[in-house]
């Protein structure tokens, strides 16, 4: 998985979808600390670990990973990295047998040393640590970076869970400190995949809850413009203040996992693969708009944490051309007083602030309608950044309003 992730741009949670919780945690630890891993295993190799086959450097990583912080024994882990090399490139079984021996002996560097690099203490890379400096500030800037390399947390949202059954299965559900009514598990997580798999649990983050419900109610029509697998159309849909919802993806695969995935709901929305830049609705015919944009997703790299890795600046001005295509086509669907909520799992202004500047809407002031207890960063233009953190990933929202 670690090489199909690195060579083939495979996403990792897609590849883990039946994986066990042993294969996750390497897998998705192993990415996540990838920096800090092969700058332990450098020193003990002759040539950079760039050149190496990528089922070796996977190996690699993965042994060390399991030495150092899985606390695996240091022979087993070893053995295993072996093994995984034997078969998948024989020839480099002595290699990391070698190296690994070596590079296990190494300590962990500490996080609160402040004469190692940022870079390498929380595993970034070294352009995404300059750019988040000058844009959130040393003291921010920390404190995501060590949420990004905490793995996240299963949070369910309750409305579409069945919470008695999955107590009972030995589940342990905690309310949420902070988004009311999703709930965290803190036990039986096993029973709580089966639940999910089998529909009678709705697995979403809490910060996309809390930035879902941010959209003002609305009885006339609602659009939710991409909207697939469904997240925030069922967070509309269950809480009732959005009775004439409209969810759209141009992603046809999407939309079918959406349908599934809204088809328990007693007011589920109407469905349509449509791309948001061309919807069959008419313009002004919306009370309210929902944009839940493509994005780079750097809000979420404690859940894709290969995002870090595969991003380069370069890419966000592709990105925000797309999203500015798909604003400029949501914005005239508003009817007057009509309100667009714009929002991104990205933390970066080009993709946000910039994109919804110069619409032709006014902005309104978001913060307060998300939970108090939130961390937020107020934005000039009344758009909000909410960091990630150990208990709910950054998004950026904008909301607008078509004047009356
Ligand atoms: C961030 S995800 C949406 C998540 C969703 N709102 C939720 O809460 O579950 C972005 C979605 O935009 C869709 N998308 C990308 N470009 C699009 C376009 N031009 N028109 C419509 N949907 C698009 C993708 O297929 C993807 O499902």
């Amino acid at each position: 998985m670690l090489a199909r992730v690195e060579a083939h741009g495979a996403h990792a949670a897609r590849l883990l979808g039946d994986a066990s919780p042993a294969e996750r945690e390497i897998v998705l630890g192993v990415l996540r600390w990838q920096l800090t891993l092969d700058h332990l295993l450098a020193p003990h190799l002759r040539r950079p670990a760039a050149g190496l086959d990528p089922a070796v450097r996977a190996a690699l990583r993965a042994g060390l990973y399991e030495a150092l912080r899985m606390r695996t024994p240091v022979p087993v882990a070893v053995a295993e990295a072996v093994r995984v090399a034997r078969r998948l490139t024989p020839p480099a079984a002595g290699l990391v047998n070698a190296v690994l021996r070596r590079a296990a002996a190494a300590s962990w560097p500490d996080p609160g040393d402040a004469g190692a690099p940022l870079a390498v203490r929380f595993s970034h890379p070294d352009w995404l640590v300059e750019r988040w400096r000058s844009l959130l500030g040393e003291e921010a800037l920390a404190t995501v970076l060590a949420a990004d390399q905490q793995p996240a947390p299963l949070a369910l949202l309750a409305a579409a869970t069945r919470c008695e059954e999955l107590e009972a299965a030995g589940c342990r559900l905690v309310p949420h400190a902070v988004v009311p009514g999703v709930v965290t598990v803190a036990a039986g997580a096993e029973a709580a995949v089966a639940a999910i798999r089998a529909g009678r649990a709705y697995a979403i983050d809490a910060t996309a809850v809390a930035v879902a419900r941010a959209l003002p109610a609305a009885s006339g029509l609602t659009a939710d413009l991409a909207a697939a697998p469904g997240g925030k159309s069922l967070v509309l849909a269950l809480g009732g203040s959005h009775p004439r919802l409209f969810s759209a993806d141009r992603n046809l695969g999407r939309v079918a996992l959406m349908r599934r995935n809204l088809a328990g709901c007693a007011s589920a929305p109407a469905l349509a693969a449509a791309d948001a830049t061309a919807v069959p609705l008419r313009r002004g015919s919306c009370a309210a708009v929902l944009v839940d944009a493509p994005c780079s997703g750097t809000g979420t790299l404690r859940r894709h944490p290969e995002i870090r890795w595969r991003l380069r600046a370069e890419d966000l001005a592709a990105l925000a051309a797309a999203q500015r295509a798909i604003v400029r086509a949501a914005a005239p669907l508003l009817a007057p007083g009509g309100h667009l909520l714009y929002a991104t799992c990205s933390l970066e202004p080009e993709e946000n602030a910039e994109v919804v500047a110069g619409l032709d809407l006014e902005a309104v002031p978001v913060g307060e309608r998300l939970p108090a207890g939130l961390p937020r960063r107020d934005l000039p233009g009344g758009g909000v950044v909410v960091p990630p953190r150990p208990d709910g990933d950054g998004f950026t929202v904008h909301l607008l309003r078509r004047p009356a």
